[in-house]
């Protein structure tokens, strides 16, 4: 419990998560001797963990939300890909909207942050269309 009174047990704090981890076996230790199992994992998206796919993985199995940081950032390569030009035309959207719109639909909650109105608008507007299943097995060759 906190100094304030405020803690878990009385609803003061709500889901407790884990930031940076990218050890799968840490994680489970973690989520096996923690009373409270963290309910969030957020981390570093880019090609040097593997895109976390064992991590996610498994947080998949124990219902722990993914959220993804650097995500545009760690990943000027895949932005750049052919892939992602071709589903620009199809879509009308960008990169970062094709990428964003991929992650939710695999269930990975993207982050983000801008200084620009006009991001902004493209990053808040990415649930007005749905990759074909496909087309986001297409990207997924490049991750
Ligand atoms: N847990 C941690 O250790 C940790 C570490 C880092 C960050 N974070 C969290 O992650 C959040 C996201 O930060 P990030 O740097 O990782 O985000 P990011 O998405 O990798 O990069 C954000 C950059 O992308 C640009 N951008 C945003 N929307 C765009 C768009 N639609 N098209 C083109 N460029 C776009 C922005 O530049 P403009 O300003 O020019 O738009 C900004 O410089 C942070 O707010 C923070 O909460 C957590």
């Amino acid at each position: 419990m906190a100094s304030n009174g405020v803690d878990y047990d009385n609803g003061g704090v709500k889901p407790l998560g884990i930031s940076n981890c990218y050890d799968l076996k840490q994680l489970q230790l973690l989520y096996s001797n923690a009373t409270i199992k963290p309910a969030i994992i957020q981390n570093r998206f880019y090609a040097r963990t593997g895109y976390d796919k064992s991590i996610r993985a498994f947080c998949k199995q124990q219902h722990i939300i993914y959220q993804s940081f650097w995500t545009l950032t760690g990943n000027p390569d895949v932005l750049a890909h052919d892939t992602f030009s071709k589903l620009a035309i199809k879509y009308q959207k960008s990169a970062a909207q094709l990428f964003f719109r991929y992650l939710t639909q695999i269930d990975i909650i993207p982050l983000t942050g801008t200084t620009s109105k006009t991001h902004m608008r493209e990053d808040l507007s990415i649930f007005d269309f749905e990759l074909t299943v496909d087309d986001c097995a297409a990207i997924e060759q490049i991750l």
